[in-house]
């Protein structure tokens, strides 16, 4: 029945709306949309132990070669394995205090970029593109330890080259199909039909991933395990990757482990931050008192004479409780990763049945009018009164970077880009509309959260050892 009722996410929003807690059956399975904080506590806070397993999906099982990745692993040893990697060698404090040079690097870039566009456009800027370009090179940089996969931007610029173009559009393409409710995932037996496209896209947009990671990755495997190995110190996480040891001493990761992650963290980089940021500043174009408060902020903390840094951002209250409500009311997706029951339970009075799917909408959630005051305004100060305003939200009264054993293990540095992301260009730029435009067109595309149009604007530079 859900077959020909498309987009199947906006469907399920608007039969689920206003109820704390939905019982839907598609195909064989029972999915649970959750749109209570009290409720999403029960399950990924109380219960989280049951329901810490993710779906069989088709495109899951090509974006992580097999389930071999963390974020979409069901729950078992693999998931664990990959989970104690990320958490001590790619998320670990030491890294990210090590790699503080190189996302400086890129937050500079971000600004050289938007002001080499200003100056070749006449000042008319793909935001939306410059965006996801910073996210793009943060964790090209973080994992192969380069920004641009061919020479870079045709005119010699600061700009992304066409191979960069082409693997942030992939990126996005497979993100786009990562528990998009095929059919096929539900009703099994039509898989092969490939009803709704989904596969033959899928695969297209991971042969573009490859095509750039793979001779990457299996040179730098050569070099480090052939060829009698280097002793050299790892320089990036595809190097620390290669590199790390079992108990006995042989390598702990395959191949295929390591192509699947690599590629599942850029997945797992490129959207949020970008996505945030880009809602952020369309809200506050449409609204010049909040822009105005934002940029008072950022000159009084920051000053004229230099570009913010991180060591900013605990005095930009501000400037983070913008990015907080951009990512309460405009959520990258409409439901939070799916978790799946690994037994029979019941959670607050509730039968919950063994491979049931529970999705805590992200919509549901943060525009809840039982939780949020007038929760269609984007009004950031809001969240001033919490003692300490960050992006994290762990009462799940929106749905920023989860909670329990599957919560996300990047919330530091997707803080830490999306603050930055906000922070430079508000700091760095004077922002005002295309002639012609009163505001901005706040309408959601009908097949995603994302803005209907990508945001464009002019921006002027406004620091004077800029210009
Ligand atoms: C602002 C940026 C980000 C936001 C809002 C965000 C949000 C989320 C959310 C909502 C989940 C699902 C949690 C659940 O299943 O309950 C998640 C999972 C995850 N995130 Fe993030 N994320 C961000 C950035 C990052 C970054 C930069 C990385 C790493 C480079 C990352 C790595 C992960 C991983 C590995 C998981 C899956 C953990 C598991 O299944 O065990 N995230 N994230």
């Amino acid at each position: 029945m859900m077959l020909w009722r498309k987009p199947h996410f906006r469907w399920i929003l608007q039969k689920t709306e206003g109820k704390d807690i939905t019982c839907i059956r598609l195909g064989n399975v029972h999915v649970i949309v959750v749109n209570s904080p009290e409720l999403a506590c029960e399950f990924l806070k109380k219960n989280d132990a049951v329901f810490a397993s993710r779906p069989i999906t088709m495109a899951t099982e090509y974006s992580g070669r097999g389930f071999l990745s963390v974020v979409i692993a069901p729950w078992g040893d693999q998931w664990k394995k990959m989970r104690r990697v990320i958490a001590s060698e790619v998320m670990s404090h030491k890294r990210f205090r090590s790699m503080a040079k190189m996302r400086v690097e890129e937050a500079d870039n971000l600004v050289r970029y938007i002001q080499h566009q200003s100056e070749a456009n006449d000042q008319v800027i793909d935001v939306r593109k410059s965006l996801r370009y910073y996210c793009g090179n943060i964790i090209r940089r973080m994992i192969f330890g380069c920004r641009h996969f061919g020479m870079g931007a045709k005119d010699g610029g600061p700009g992304p080259g066409q191979e960069e173009i082409e693997h942030v559009e992939a990126a996005f393409t497979v993100l786009s199909l990562i528990y998009a409710f095929c059919a096929s995932d539900f009703m099994p037996s039509l898989r092969i039909l490939d009803i709704d496209g989904h596969e033959k896209i899928m695969k297209k947009a991971l042969k573009v991933i490859n095509k750039y990671h793979d001779p990457i990755i299996e040179e730098r495997m050569r070099r480090w395990r052939t060829d009698g190995g280097v002793d050299d110190e790892p320089e990036d996480i595809l190097d620390v990757f290669i590199s790390l040891k079992d108990n006995k001493g042989k390598p702990l990761l395959t191949m295929e482990e390591i192509k699947a992650q690599a590629g599942e963290l850029i997945l797992a980089t490129v959207d949020n931050p970008s996505n945030t940021v880009e809602w952020a500043m369309a809200e506050m174009l449409n609204q010049p008192d909040i822009l105005r408060k934002a940029i008072e902020e950022l000159d009084r903390v920051v000053g004229a004479d230099r570009l913010v840094e991180e060591s900013d951002f605990p005095n930009l209250p501000y400037l983070k409780a913008c990015t907080r409500e951009a990512l309460r009311l405009h959520p990258l997706a409409p439901f939070n990763l799916p978790h799946v029951s690994t037994t029979n339970t019941t959670v607050a009075g509730f039968f919950i049945p063994k491979g049931s799917q529970v999705l805590l909408s992200r919509v549901g959630l943060g525009r809840n009018p039982k939780v949020w005051e007038d929760p269609m305004r984007f009004n950031p100060d809001r969240h001033l009164n919490e003692k300490n305003v960050e992006l994290a939200e762990p009462d799940l009264r929106f749905i920023s970077f989860s909670a329990g054993r599957r919560g996300c293990m990047g919330a530091p540095l997707g803080t830490m880009m999306t603050y930055m992301l906000l922070a430079r260009v508000l700091h760095a730029f004077t922002w005002s509309l295309p002639a012609g435009e009163e505001s901005v067109n706040l309408s959601e595309e009908e097949l995603s959260l994302f803005m209907a149009k990508p945001l464009h604007a002019f921006a002027k530079p406004r620091l004077s050892f800029l210009n």
